[in-house]
């Protein structure tokens, strides 16, 4: 079935397939039509896992960046996640960068993007958040404006990091885009360091002043060298962050020369990242021992892969790439393997 849905998407230029497929899925989140989507996917529950201090019903969420605009929750919740990361969303609305900005490297089940955090900013995004009847956890990925100054760009996820709290499931603080010039400068030395000390301060302040304590995660690069990896591992534990979600998209090219788009500008996820994030899972949780948990997101396309990522320490995992490539089928074949 997927598959004849797949020709029709891949007939499309990559935007306009995802612009209509969130349409559909919003449709599909809709009164009318939910029941019956729900019962035609016929999702199984899977087992439940408490990470972060949060029961997750599975451990399979969606990944940041297909609804960034919180548009589609039920539909996509529809679909089985035990978790749906909305966002990445800023202030204020942005356009991202100029079209097209998504190219499909379909030898490889790869995806690159150049988005550059096009979104309707943070007040529309909570507004679809209240709308949604989701019973899954829900995280809400915040990043900053194009336009904010990298000095300032701290204020900008204070400014999500405030208007999100009460409305999450628990949040990511992103500063690992390849598509804002300079963000990827935020994981480290004193940015970094200045950056998880006002956002502690403040999730502290906020959960003092909603009587709940939202748990925050840090999505970092896969791009990174052993010294950073370490240096982010320290500076989570010394702030007490409560998890980091390995990894977003790659600016490598290794495993994609010569093929059609792979000399594309901007990120590149699926299948050609697979073992690079698991690598940077691996060394991770060497460093962080289990007192950090770590979320895996990076070309899982199947159980063999999402099982090498839990072995290498992830316990919560996500896919964005994947559901492209293979359609629900591949969600469901993970709630049911994997612990
Ligand atoms: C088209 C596209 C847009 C993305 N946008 C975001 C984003 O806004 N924020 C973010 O944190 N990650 C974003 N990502 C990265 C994914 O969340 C994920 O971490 C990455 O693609 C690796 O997982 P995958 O190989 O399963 O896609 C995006 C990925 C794709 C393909």
């Amino acid at each position: 079935m997927y598959s004849l849905i797949r020709r029709a998407i891949f007939s499309l230029e990559p935007e306009t397939a995802h612009d209509l497929a969130i349409q559909a899925l919003h449709w599909a989140g809709q009164k009318p039509f939910y029941p019956l989507f729900k019962a035609l996917l016929n999702a199984p529950n899977g087992q439940p896992k408490t990470v972060m201090g949060i029961e997750f019903k599975n451990p399979i969420g969606l990944a940041a960046g297909a609804d960034k605009n919180g548009e589609a929750i039920d539909g996509f919740g529809a679909m089985g996640f035990g978790f749906i990361e909305v966002g990445t969303v800023t202030p204020l609305a942005q356009e991202g960068n100029a079209k097209p900005r998504q190219f499909r490297l379909p030898e490889v089940e790869g995806i690159i993007n150049r988005n550059g955090f096009n979104n309707y900013g943070i007040d529309h995004l909570i507004e679809n958040v209240k709308r949604c009847r989701y019973d899954g956890v829900l995280g809400i990925n915040i990043g900053k404006n194009k336009l904010t100054p990298l000095e300032h760009g701290k204020d900008d996820y204070l400014i999500c990091l405030n208007k999100a709290y009460n409305y999450a499931g628990y949040i990511t603080v992103n500063i690992s885009s390849p598509n804002t010039p300079d963000l990827r400068q935020l994981q480290y030395g004193d940015y970094f360091d200045d950056l998880l000390q006002s956002i502690k301060a403040t999730q502290l302040q906020l959960a003092e002043q909603y009587q709940k304590y939202v748990p925050i995660a840090v999505k970092i690069a896969p791009d990174l060298s052993e010294q950073e990896l370490v240096q982010i591992a320290d500076t989570l534990l010394r702030h007490q962050l409560d998890g980091v979600i390995a990894t977003n998209t790659t600016i490598s090219r290794d495993n994609v020369t010569g093929l059609a788009n792979a000399e594309q500008v901007g990120g590149l996820s699926g299948k050609p990242l697979q073992h690079k994030s698991t690598a940077i899972i691996r060394r991770l949780h060497q460093e962080l021992n289990g007192r950090i948990p770590i979320i895996g997101s990076g070309g899982i396309d199947g159980v063999t892969n999402a099982q090498e990522k839990i072995q290498a320490g992830a316990e919560l995992l996500q896919i964005y790439s994947g559901l492209i490539y293979h359609g629900p089928a591949l969600i469901r074949a993970l709630i049911k393997a994997i612990r």
